[in-house]
């Protein structure tokens, strides 16, 4: 039996603004001297955490009706927090703040919601430590954590062979204010906007691709960085749920605007055009550094895909959605390698598969590699979803919600606005009733 939907996706659409830029304009106008206004902030609870956060280190922060404005206190002059700091469900928070306090000699508890205390921090502060900050982690590895930073941290070479952009950005932001050359040697190349916000912001470092492949980041503090305005591309990665949307939904046709395409971003968009998918992506001009510009996708059949290891960086919040394609594609898709995605905002290979299977589709597991058998046929839905609260899985089987006869039925729903607060208002306006 083939399927016969209620709605199809139709017009145009804007989404928030990127997330993982939105930290760090944040962020890096905190270190910056002057004022900085902010355009298309995220304004989502893993942002408010870092305006929270960062507000506590002594950094004016206040929203105008069309940006948000930074009063930056420099490299170096954050102030102690007089209570905890709460980075709620927020890993890049935290991570990326670690190496900001670290080079600052200032006391700071950083703590989090049960999903963030149960995620690794030791993968960040053991780089810290190993420089000179004084850190605690409760059992070895998570939250709540203490750290002591220090205004002479030591100028070192650091080997990162666990990709991960959080990690590469905590240190680069630490050797801000760090006396001497630090060099980070990444062995896969993961997300690069610090780099691209560092150049925004005339930061001089040299990056440069060296033997096996490996790349060299060198940066020379301590630096001062004068601020500057930052317009934030949207989010490709809250794009991703109306592009896998639109592929699976039958007569849908939508524009995105104004979209991120950063090359470490949008990986997914070359995955599912491998797996049939009817996309048009159109380079438009740059924001801030960030390429952007416009995503056409319509709906089409698609077919599995093999998914390899390497690419797994480039793709580390699109496996959910990914997973939804790959359910409605013709054959075996197959993911490998996704390790990392264990250590999410909930053991996402593990949220997947489970959830897949509570929709009566064929999923399997074996090592980190996951297998998901797709079909067009029709769904009949009604059953639960546990979100685990997780963003991205709420969202992720909303979309295919889209295509069940009946309503999946997707517990705490609310966890959506950790990443986009207005997910149901957007898709909503473009759903059509058919
Ligand atoms: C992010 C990097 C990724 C990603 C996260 C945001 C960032 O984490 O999953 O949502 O802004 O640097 P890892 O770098 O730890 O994979």
């Amino acid at each position: 039996m083939t399927i016969q939907v209620k709605y199809k996706l139709k017009g145009e659409l804007n989404v928030s603004g990127d997330k993982s830029i939105s930290h760090r304009s944040l962020i890096l106008s905190s270190m910056a001297t002057g004022e900085t206004k902010i355009y298309n902030l995220l304004e989502s609870e893993d942002i408010k955490s870092t305006i929270r956060n960062l507000k506590q280190l002594g950094v004016k922060i206040r929203r105008e009706p069309k940006f948000w404005c930074v009063s930056g206190v420099g490299t170096g002059g954050f102030k102690q927090p007089n209570q905890a700091m709460n980075s709620g469900n927020s890993g890049t928070t935290s991570r990326l703040l670690l190496g900001v306090i670290a080079s600052n000699p200032i006391y700071c508890t950083i703590i989090g919601d049960r999903s963030l205390s149960s995620r690794p921090m030791s993968r960040v502060t053991k780089i810290l430590e190993k420089i000179g900050a004084k850190i605690q982690l409760t059992k070895k590895d998570y939250l709540p954590l203490t750290i002591m930073g220090s205004l002479d941290l030591l100028p070192l070479k650091h080997i990162i062979s666990k990709p991960s952009a959080q990690i590469k950005s905590s240190i680069m932001l630490a050797a801000l204010n760090i006396h001497g050359q630090t060099t980070v040697i990444e062995t896969r190349p993961t997300r690069d906007h610090t780099e691209i916000m560092f150049k925004h912001l005339n930061i001089r470092f040299k990056k440069k691709k060296v033997a096996n492949g490996n790349i060299e980041i060198k940066l020379n503090g301590p630096y001062e960085i004068k601020a500057k305005n930052i317009e934030v591309a949207s989010d490709p990665s809250s794009a991703a749920f109306f592009v896998v949307a639109s592929l699976i939904t039958p007569g849908s046709n939508i524009l995105i605007k104004n979209i991120c395409l950063n090359k470490t971003r949008i990986a997914y968009i070359s995955i599912l055009k491998k797996m049939g998918g009817n996309i048009i992506i159109k380079k438009e001009k740059k924001l801030s550094g960030e390429i952007v510009g416009s995503i056409r996708v319509k709906y089409s059949k698609l077919k599995s895909v093999k998914i390899p290891e390497n690419i797994a960086p480039y793709l580390i919040d699109e496996y959910p959605v990914l997973s939804i394609a790959a359910s409605r594609a013709n054959g075996i898709t197959v993911m490998k390698g996704l390790k990392e995605l264990r250590v999410k905002e909930s053991d996402r290979l593990k949220s997947i598969y489970e959830n897949l299977k509570n929709c009566g589709i064929e999923a399997k597991i074996d090592g980190d590699d996951l297998y998901i058998k797709g079909s067009s046929s029709l769904l009949l839905g009604g059953n639960k979803i546990n979100s685990y609260h997780d963003h991205r899985i709420a969202m992720s089987f909303s979309i295919l919600n889209l295509i069940c006869k009946k309503q999946l039925q997707i517990n705490n729903l609310n966890c959506i606005s950790i990443s986009y607060p207005n997910f149901n208002r957007d898709l909503k306006s473009i759903l059509i009733n058919v």
